[in-house]
């Protein structure tokens, strides 16, 4: 059967009342699920172990979202031996008939669109607009990977080897064999469903450890695969933690690659960690790493100043800041700075803090650990720049913070350049657009980044000169576009893996070249 070809699945919008009425009925419905337990998926077998990861929804601290099985390294053992056996048979499934199991998902996803997101506003702590344009993105990694899959399949036809006389050369993307997927808490369900369907469409076989402070959304993946009929074994569900059976896995001799998404520091020790050659082991392990970001927006005095500010705000506090795009930086010329800052820091007084399941523009951020990192920041922060709005605390039963703007801050200050993933904007003054590009590229990090300006030769300069891996003009730097914004950093923003583009599945496959004389 034709595919048709990819489009991005549409938002839904939430001002229209019958909107917002189906997804509170959707939380309703995903409330009767609260407390359940969860188990580890280890080939066919579901276990429930003891030890139990406790998910609570970060905007309501007395609600428990579920209890999830935990695994420690016998149970991940038994993960590994599982995903190896079915690698040997996964491996011979054509390439289509396994995209036939992303599009069957990607179909029941699009059907149960406002199940899935309501899951993440409980778990995760998403806003209506923001837990929504994640369902829709995961839609998209399932839909977009499938064809991918195909298309490299045929790379023969559409891309011939040369043929030299006599001879028949054929050049085919094989899997790799068992990878460690470990992807973040801030995307539960479109980057955990897209790490995973990208290794899996390819032929691998995986364990996949959830962030365990959103392990339900994951699961809700997993039994959503299960449901395709993916045979048992391809994906193996290892909740954990990090020290007892991350680092267990990513030392494991068979342990072919590791697909990671989250902090600089864990991508780091992962990376250390999957260089070590493990008794036994007779490959180079593969990491495919996303790391953070301290992502900024750069405005000349050409910009249209309301554009600008909007698009600052929407990048800073987008889901209280907490995406590796996220925009924490402002750097902005002289001759507008009082203008774009009065723009910027009325439109964030106009943001309200509250409960996710209210829809609130501003919820909580993840955890304890997250609230304490942010807050230290903010303390950090007030000795650094100018306390304009924000700075504490916000009320309710959860992790609440206020969106935070510190304006006149040194371009050399630790919240110019620590990655706080929080609700905290830093402004930058700069004496014009070259002085503010280059404290825009005075970072270690290189993953999104914006440029307003009119003028199309600063716009061409902009292009060339900032460094980034995502780089937008007169928008905002969060909210990448599966097949039109391939995502993915540099420097230690990552392994600059395009996520949703047309180089992301090479990284999941190695090519074999064959050539044939009769
Ligand atoms: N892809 C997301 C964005 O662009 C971040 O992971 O905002």
């Amino acid at each position: 059967i034709a595919i048709p070809p990819f489009k991005n699945e549409p938002f839904i919008d939430f001002t229209q009342p019958q909107s917002a009425k189906a997804m509170e009925e959707a939380i309703a419905k995903a409330k009767a699920d609260l407390g359940r337990e969860y188990p580890l998926h280890i080939g066919p077998e579901k276990r429930f172990t003891d030890d139990k990861i406790v998910s609570v929804n970060p905007g309501d601290l007395d609600m428990v979202v579920g209890y999830v099985s935990k695994a420690d390294r016998e149970l991940a053992e038994e993960a590994m031996q599982a995903a190896l056996a079915a690698f040997e048979s996964w491996k011979k499934v054509p390439a289509a008939e396994r995209a036939q199991y992303l599009l069957r998902a990607a179909k029941l996803m699009r059907e149960r669109k406002l199940e899935f997101s309501a899951v993440m506003v409980l778990e995760a702590g998403k806003n209506y607009a923001e837990a929504d344009v994640e369902t829709a993105e995961a839609i998209d990694f399932l839909e977009f990977y499938a064809r991918e899959m195909i298309r490299l399949d045929s790379i023969n036809e559409t891309m011939p080897l040369v043929q030299l006389a006599g001879e028949t050369n054929r050049l085919r993307y094989i899997p790799l064999g068992v990878g460690i997927i470990i992807p973040p808490w801030n995307f539960p369900n479109a980057i955990c469903v897209g790490m995973t369907a990208a290794a899996i469409v390819a032929g691998n076989t995986v364990l996949l450890k959830p962030a365990s402070t959103t392990p339900v959304m994951a699961h809700k993946f997993v039994e959503l695969m299960e449901e395709v009929g993916l045979p048992a074994g391809v994906l193996n569900f290892v909740p954990g933690s990090g020290a007892e059976i991350g680092d267990y896995l990513t030392s494991h001799p068979k342990t072919r690659f590791i697909s990671f998404t989250g902090s600089k520091d864990v991508g780091l020790h992962i990376s250390e960690l999957a260089a070590k050659t493990a008794e036994g082991q007779i490959w180079i392990k593969r990491l495919v790493a996303e790391m953070g970001g301290k992502d900024g927006i750069v405005v000349d005095e050409t910009a249209d100043l309301d554009a600008a500010a909007q698009a600052i705000v929407t990048s800073a506090f987008g889901f209280q800041g907490q995406k590796c795009s996220a925009g924490s930086r402002a750097i902005i010329v002289e001759s507008v700075y009082d203008a774009a800052v009065e723009k910027i820091i009325r439109l964030t007084n106009k943001l309200q803090i509250g409960l996710p399941e209210r829809n609130f523009p501003i919820g909580p951020v993840i955890d304890k650990s997250s609230y304490e990192k942010i807050m230290g920041y903010i303390e950090i922060g007030k000795t650094e720049g100018k306390l304009l709005t924000g700075g504490g605390k916000a009320g309710g039963n959860g992790y609440y913070i206020q969106p935070t703007v510190f304006a006149d801050v040194d371009a050399k200050a630790r919240i110019m350049k620590e990655e706080i993933f929080g609700p905290v904007l830093a402004i930058c003054k700069a004496k014009d657009y070259r002085e503010a590009i280059a404290v825009y590229n005075d970072t270690e990090y290189g993953l999104t980044g914006s440029f307003f300006s009119q003028d199309d030769e600063r716009i061409a300069e902009a292009l060339e000169t900032m460094h980034c891996g995502n780089l937008y003009i007169n928008r905002k730097c969060t909210g990448a576009m599966v097949g039109a914004h391939p995502f993915g950093g540099f420097n230690m923003s990552g392994t600059d893996s395009k996520a949703g583009g047309y180089d992301y599945l090479l990284l999941f496959t190695q090519a074999k070249a064959t050539s044939v004389r009769k």
